[in-house]
């Protein structure tokens, strides 16, 4: 199933704010802090690539992918008021509206793909994955950020004290009665489960899946796995969020994948 439309139609509404939020590094530590160091370590040497930004948003990252290097970047993503910011922003880089699931590039046009926080969207990698293999020239490479399962099989709450997120078991002492939070597991809709609003009060749809799936839909879309990095967060966070770093530092958010075709 291709991206939910409430996604775009979040993206789409909150175009603005989102770049705001983004290109403010003290707003976005999840961004700056940890998920853009994590998935910036892991890409190779960039001069001489043709570079495809796959879920590009407001050009961010492709902005950073044409300064450090890369010959030629093109941005996709499904969201045109995402697009009308990074062609506002980034005159010398091309954004195309597309979806991941369908890429209108012939084949072998790029050296290398990369997405952050994107695939998560939609709810059977194959497709896109696939898609992602067609348009790499030999032995590219397909470097990506995604929500790491930990988090997204927990099960949220709120109460007029506090928001909740669990995924583990009560026992009861004198009954041994059990309560279960959370679902790691359940299988719906061929594997993957659906849930929504965890992030924050975002309107989007992002996608469950087990370690076991992700390995699956990446061997089944012909890619090799190089690497899997459960990244912690950057230094400078233990002193802007001293909270927040220790949460990341013991249960993950986001992990980065690096692909072979
Ligand atoms: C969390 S944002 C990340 C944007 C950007 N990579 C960044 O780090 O600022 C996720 C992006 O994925 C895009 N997206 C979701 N589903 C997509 C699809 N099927 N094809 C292309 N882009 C998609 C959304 O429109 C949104 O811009």
């Amino acid at each position: 199933m291709p991206t939910d439309m409430n996604t775009a139609k979040h993206y789409n509404a909150n175009a603005e704010q989102y770049h705001q939020h983004v290109t403010n590094p003290s707003d976005s530590i999840f961004h700056s802090q940890y998920e853009k160091p994590a998935i910036r370590a892991e890409l190779p040497n960039l001069e001489d690539l043709d570079v495809l930004s796959i879920g590009c948003g407001s050009g961010v990252d492709s902005r950073w992918l044409a300064d450090n290097g890369a010959r030629k970047v093109i941005g996709i993503d499904i969201s045109s008021g995402l697009l009308d910011i990074a062609k506002r922003e980034n005159p010398d880089i091309s954004f195309l509206e597309m979806d991941m699931e369908k890429l209108d590039f012939p084949d072998e046009s790029f050296d290398l793909a990369y997405s952050s926080l994107a695939i998560h969207y939609v709810d059977d990698w194959t497709p896109a994955l696939k898609e992602a293999r067609r348009v790499l020239r030999p032995h590219g490479t397909y470097v990506f950020s995604c929500g790491h399962p930990i988090d997204t099989a927990v099960e949220y709450t709120k109460d007029d004290q506090a928001k909740y997120a669990y995924l583990g078991r009560k026992i009861e002492l004198e009954t041994g009665k059990r309560t279960i939070f959370g679902d790691y597991l359940v299988v719906k809709d061929g594997g993957v489960k659906p849930i929504e609003g965890t992030l924050g009060d975002m309107e989007v749809v992002v996608y469950h899946r087990t370690f076991g799936k992700m390995i699956e839909q990446i061997r089944s879309a012909g890619f090799t796995i190089e690497k899997v990095v459960e990244p912690q967060p950057a230094p400078d966070m233990q002193q802007a969020n001293p909270d927040m770093f220790e949460q990341l530092s013991r249960i993950p958010a986001f992990m980065i994948w690096v692909l072979k075709k």
